[in-house]
């Protein structure tokens, strides 16, 4: 019979992305995917270690997995939290049978197989190797989405001073751009019609290994030669770094038509005190000209960020000058984080440390006005037409579909199974701060 393998994801699209080339390269090895933990004979969690809390969760769900009538099945803890922990892992999670990293997640499928011969061995790769293409370009064709993503490259040069990704995903490497064409024709033909490019930093996408054309960087002639495969009708990617967001990328906004009018720019601080401390090579003046030259472009543009508040040294006035530059902005969503001291980054040796309490009155304080922003931006969506990529049966159920405007708005709207992976127009009814409810014309 069929081993039953249940993957459980933490984190970024980054990881979510990787559970889907292991789900399909698992299947290719004879393992059954499944979507119920109680049935499976293996137990995957995917996991991530961008702040302790996500570090956390993964260890509490594996030490339940421990107990009772879990017993005896394999579990696996791989992803950034292995990668950041490795043997740390068998002790912290006594069942636990196999650690590996993103890096060496394509070797899953024949560590499994070792382990089905011997489960007493556990085993444990946490080497940086590079990930092959055609574990990254993998998908199982029975789950293809209207809206896909699909995994650019691998690791960050950076050093931003709070963050573990360079430690857990190692250097920065590109895939070869006819894979990654290859990969979403693929992708078209089997129905997807959004894609989003992911990587840590993808307008680094090819940095010094490839040349720029007519001022172009490697990362906008990417989207150029996406935006020619006939059945993609939508582009997006995430995230990019201000750093290396140039005139090419900005203008890409207005040339290329597929490109959907929403980026996700992570800012991280207003203050440019503390921008430099966490090692972000720009000041909130040239975030700020970033912005203004996307709205040129592209008036309605909607912006969106992630802030961190309580790094190390945040004083008032510095905290002043986040909020400052949000009523500037006004994003239209933001992932607010309370910061998190992570192993072996170069903030961990900073003192200075914010309390607590102070993190989450910040924390408090910036989400009140990203709610305000949010609302108000949705609110100017209300009356209009939109064009909505329908995605699928919305939560509440009952007929009810959603999919996303070029925005990146989710829309939730009465309609019917066979509007799914189909372009809609509906009129936005009404709004909330997260989501718009539509009707279908
Ligand atoms: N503490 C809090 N937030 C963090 N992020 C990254 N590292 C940390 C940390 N140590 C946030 C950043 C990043 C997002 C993915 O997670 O805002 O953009
Ligand atoms: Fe988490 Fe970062 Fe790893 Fe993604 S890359 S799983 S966000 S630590």
């Amino acid at each position: 019979m069929k081993k039953r393998v249940y993957i459980k994801t933490y984190g970024c699209q980054m990881n979510e992305r990787e559970s889907e080339s292991l789900a399909a390269v698992l299947g290719d090895r004879g393992y059954e995917i499944i979507d119920d933990e109680h049935s499976a004979d293996i137990i995957l969690l995917n996991t991530c270690s961008v702040r302790e809390q996500a570090e956390a969760k993964a260890i509490g769900k594996s030490n339940l997995l421990s107990r009772g009538k879990n017993n005896g099945k394999i579990i696996g803890i791989v992803g950034c939290m292995a990668q950041n922990l490795g043997e740390k892992l068998f002790q912290q999670s006594p069942h636990t049978r196999l650690v590996v990293g993103p890096n060496s997640i394509e070797k899953i499928p024949e560590y499994l197989d070792q382990l089905m011969e011997n489960k007493n061995n556990p085993i444990i790769d946490i080497e940086t190797h590079m990930i092959g293409n055609q574990f990254a370009a993998r998908h199982d064709e029975k789950k293809v989405k209207p809206s896909m993503f699909v995994s650019i490259m691998q690791g960050c040069n950076m050093r931003c001073a709070y963050c573990i990704v360079p430690k857990t995903r190692g250097p920065e490497c590109y895939r070869p751009m006819e894979t990654i064409i290859d990969e979403i024709q693929w992708l078209a033909e089997y129905g997807a019609k959004e894609i989003t490019l992911l990587g840590q930093i993808v307008n680094h996408y090819g940095n010094r290994q490839m040349p720029n054309v007519n001022d172009k960087s490697p990362f906008v002639q990417l989207l150029e030669k996406i935006q020619t495969i006939k059945d993609i009708q939508r582009i997006r990617f995430m995230s990019p770094h201000p750093n290396g967001f140039r005139m090419d990328l900005i203008d890409a906004y207005r040339d290329l038509s597929k490109l959907c009018p929403h980026v996700h720019l992570p800012l991280q601080s207003g203050s440019n005190k503390i921008l430099r401390a966490m090692g972000r090579p720009y000041t909130s003046e040239q975030f700020l000209s970033i912005v203004a030259a996307l709205r040129e472009k592209v008036p309605n543009i909607s912006i969106s960020t992630d802030v961190i508040v309580g790094f190390p040294g945040e004083t008032n006035e510095d905290f002043q000058m986040t909020c400052n530059l949000f009523e500037a902005v006004k994003f239209d969503m933001a992932f607010v984080f309370k910061y998190s001291i992570r192993p072996g980054t170069i903030a961990e040796q900073l003192e200075d440390q914010i309390s607590k309490e102070e993190k989450e009155e910040r924390n408090q304080i910036l989400l009140k006005k990203v709610e305000h922003y949010s609302q108000k931006y949705n609110e100017t969506l209300v009356g209009l037409k939109k064009e909505i990529l329908v995605e699928g049966v919305a939560r509440r159920g009952q007929q009810q579909f959603e999919g996303r405007t070029p925005e990146y708005k989710k829309v939730i709207f009465l309609g019917d199974e066979n509007c799914i992976g189909r372009f809609v127009d509906v009129k936005i009814e009404r709004s909330t701060t997260s989501t718009l409810l539509g009707k279908l014309i």
